[in-house]
């Protein structure tokens, strides 16, 4: 296809920056930003995954560079994301990569090491990052930042205490530096996806309502920024789902999601896991 030029919501150039590149989400923003003409540093932790992305949005015109990191190390993930900021600079920074991961049916609840992970992955670093990127983009008056949380984020899901409130963190998290940012020309954006078909999902086992493709997931993403949107939610019923929470009283809220029941394959053994598109 060929490269269209785009513009962030301020009217900069300049790079775009994608965590979690290597797979799922991530991976489809990084096309659609190549076909749109936007250099790109990918970020991801399976090296040989990332490559062959970036190989695909090499084909579109654009330069592609890559970073192997794991983001359970914060202050490494800080200091890369100076460094690759100071060699050519950072306009939208999408923090994508996330991991997902619940109780077991024998256990009463996750694994500490888990409840450790996911904060790091899921909250501590991303936020830690935009911390970095908003230092470097209020210096330089624009620049957006795209913080990728959940649905879960709305609801006390207690197969999943870490992934929710990992999530939950980083939505007060985002919401706050969008107020915060705002007088400097920056730009916050908040993703709250439901379900959709990576191979974070594939290990869900249970109903899947309304899962979304990759693609889709990230043309809607894509399109938020754009506007410069400060949250977008989508499916639209989980919108509906949200307000739900708000206003049915604990009790009665309490015994619905001590309904709610759901399984997971091991990592790693998911359909079409170390594969992915
Ligand atoms: N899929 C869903 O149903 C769903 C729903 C709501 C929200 N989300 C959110 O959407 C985002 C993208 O997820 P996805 O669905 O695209 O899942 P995915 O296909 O499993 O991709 C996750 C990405 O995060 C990266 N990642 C995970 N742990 C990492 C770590 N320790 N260090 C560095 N990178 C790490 C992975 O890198 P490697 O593959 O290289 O390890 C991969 O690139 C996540 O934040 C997720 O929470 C997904």
């Amino acid at each position: 296809m060929e490269a269209q030029p785009s513009q962030t919501m301020n009217g900069a150039h300049g790079r775009v920056l994608i965590t979690g590149a290597s797979g799922g989400i991530g991976a489809e923003l990084a096309r659609l930003y190549a076909i749109r003409g936007r250099d790109l540093l990918l970020w991801g932790r399976d090296a040989g995954r990332l490559e062959a992305i970036a190989r695909d949005c090499r084909n579109c015109g654009v330069n592609v560079t890559t970073r192997a990191l794991d983001l359970q190390d914060g202050h490494a993930a800080i200091t890369a994301y100076r460094e690759d900021d100071a060699a050519s600079p950072i306009d939208l920074a999408i923090l994508a990569a996330g991991l997902g991961d619940m109780k077991t049916a024998d256990d009463a609840t996750e694994k500490a090491e888990t409840v450790l992970e996911l904060g790091l992955v899921n909250y501590a670093t991303p936020s830690a990052m935009a911390a970095a990127a908003a230092e470097a983009m209020v210096g330089r008056g624009r620049g957006h930042i795209v913080l990728v949380g959940s649905v879960a984020a709305f609801h006390a899901i207690p197969f999943a205490a870490a992934y929710s409130g990992s999530k939950a963190g980083l939505k007060r998290f985002s919401e706050s530096l969008h107020m915060a940012l705002a007088p400097h020309g920056v730009g916050v954006t908040l993703i709250s996806p439901g379900f959709v078909d990576t191979a974070m999902s594939r290990r869900v086992v249970g109903f899947k309502p309304f899962l979304q493709t990759p693609a889709s997931a990230a043309r809607r993403i894509v399109h938020a920024v754009d506007r410069g949107q400060a949250h977008l939610v989508f499916p639209f019923l989980f919108s509906i789902l949200r307000f739900v929470d708000v206003i049915v009283p604990w009790p009665l809220k309490r015994w619905i999601l001590s309904q709610l029941k759901a399984g997971q394959v091991p990592r790693g053994q998911a359909a079409g896991d170390g594969q992915k598109k």
